[in-house]
């Protein structure tokens, strides 16, 4: 079978790492991946959102299989124009993706369904907002209403700060249309958890629960990045309370989407705040997580393609996982990420770690120049390593990050350690 993934970061390494593994893919390709996909298939250098560029390569190819990577093709509706040209693409059509796409949407289902999430307000209006604010305690979420690259949350302490937010977001339009409409959302307090299901649509298979660390720097200060490391499984979510985010998140929200008239196929990969032992929704993405799908994929040991195929062709029932030893993925990123940062440093070390055993260094903000690995992104790598306990991984992922080195690399020295007891 012929296999396309779309995207370029470590998640799509991931992704082609594990999906090369399947007896079942004779061609692989990435479009457009980056210098680690490329070691397990051909890359291809068309955009993720070249929508009708991706479906013109994945006729000629006579592709078997699509798989997608990040949300901006799924809420400009790669699976619809797949779907309309006959090509089979595992993820949610346009119109049930704006469950990441729209966060407005999202709550308003959430509230209508009775899905545990924080109480909020929606505005479109910079007065109104700030009269809430001036009516109401803090501490405020203002949050952007569409995609905002990850940088649509503000967290604010003040009502001045509060009130700055709204005045970004909507009069200087800080992320343009997608700052249209904001909400206002209670502040929970707790610690977060990553819970990824695959799901056809009426079948929810759960995925290992896994932790992200979202901050900058160590102790989860500093401002927020796309995800510095992540750890799965995660002790937080415990059988019991994986159980109630089932059944009361994760298929009433396939359910909700069914009754919307929005069918939801793909990965549904839930934000949560955990407090007081119960779970809350922060948010829901249509995607596989970036850098959760590392961990989680290393830990998988059934054929992700067979699971992939099912989850697109309707046949998920029945379908159980089995998962391996504890993983765990330390981001290697570049000085200054989330801000500026420089390009084109000549990564050393990559040969030696990889050598290393139960390690899989991927690729995210990787390219090539004159025969040699180089820098090009903030997130450049995410180094996992699989270990007997969540501490034999930890330091499995060091050992291997200590071997890596260019000029100006930063990484976290705490992945994993909320996950480790005493
Ligand atoms: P989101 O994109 O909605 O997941 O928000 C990004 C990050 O902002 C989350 O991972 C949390 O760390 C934080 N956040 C979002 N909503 C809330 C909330 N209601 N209370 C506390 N923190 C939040
Ligand atoms: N790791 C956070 C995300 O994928 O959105």
């Amino acid at each position: 079978m012929k296999v396309l993934i779309i995207g370029s970061g470590g998640r799509e390494h991931a992704l082609a790492w594990k999906l090369k593994q399947s007896k079942k893919v004779s061609r692989l390709f990435i479009a457009p991946g980056n210098p680690g996909t490329r070691l397990h298939g051909e890359n291809r250098t068309i955009p993720a959102e070249d929508v009708e560029g991706l479906r013109a390569f994945a006729l000629k190819e006579q592709i078997d299989l699509t798989v997608v990577g990040p949300e901006l093709p799924l809420t400009l509706g790669i699976v619809d124009a797949f779907n309309s040209s006959g090509l089979r693409i595992f993820g949610p059509t346009r119109h049930a993706a704006e469950l990441e796409g729209s966060k407005v949407f999202c709550k308003e289902l959430m509230v209508k369904y009775k899905i545990p999430t924080a109480w909020y307000k929606k505005f479109d209006n910079y007065e109104k907002a700030v009269s809430y604010i001036e009516t109401h305690d803090g501490p405020y979420v203002v949050k952007a209403d569409g995609l905002a690259a990850g940088k649509g949350v503000l967290i604010c302490r003040t009502k001045k700060e509060a009130a700055d937010a709204v005045d970004l977001i909507i009069r200087k339009k800080a992320f343009g249309v997608a700052g249209k409409r904001i909400i206002i959302e209670e502040f929970l307090e707790g610690e977060e958890a990553s819970y990824l299901a695959i799901t056809d649509g009426r079948t929810v298979v759960p995925l290992a629960p896994a932790q992200d660390h979202k901050a900058i720097f160590d102790g989860d200060r500093g401002p927020n990045t796309g995800g510095m490391g992540a750890y799965s499984p995660a002790p937080l979510i415990t059988p019991a309370l994986e159980k109630e985010i089932m059944e009361t998140i994760m298929v009433p929200t396939v359910r909700a989407m069914e009754a919307e008239g929005r069918p939801y196929k793909g990965v549904l990969y839930a934000g949560l705040m955990i407090s007081g032992g119960k779970p809350k929704v922060l948010e829901f993405n249509c995607r596989f997580g970036d850098p959760e799908t590392q961990p989680i994929l290393m830990r998988l040991e059934d054929d992700l393609f067979d699971l992939l195929l099912a989850a697109a062709e309707e046949r998920l029932e029945g379908v159980t996982l089995n998962w391996g030893r504890p993983a765990v993925c330390v981001v290697m990123s570049s000085k200054g990420y989330p801000g500026d940062y420089r390009k084109g440093d000549g990564i050393n070390g990559l040969e030696e770690a990889s050598r290393l055993k139960d390690v899989m260094v991927f690729h995210a903000g990787t390219a090539m120049k004159e025969g040699k690995v180089v820098t090009s992104g903030g997130r450049v790598l995410g180094v996992t390593a699989l270990g007997d306990d969540i501490k034999g991984a930890i330091e499995n992922a060091y050992r291997a990050v200590s071997l890596i080195s260019w000029d100006g690399a930063y990484y976290r020295l705490d992945i994993g350690k909320k996950a480790v007891k005493g």
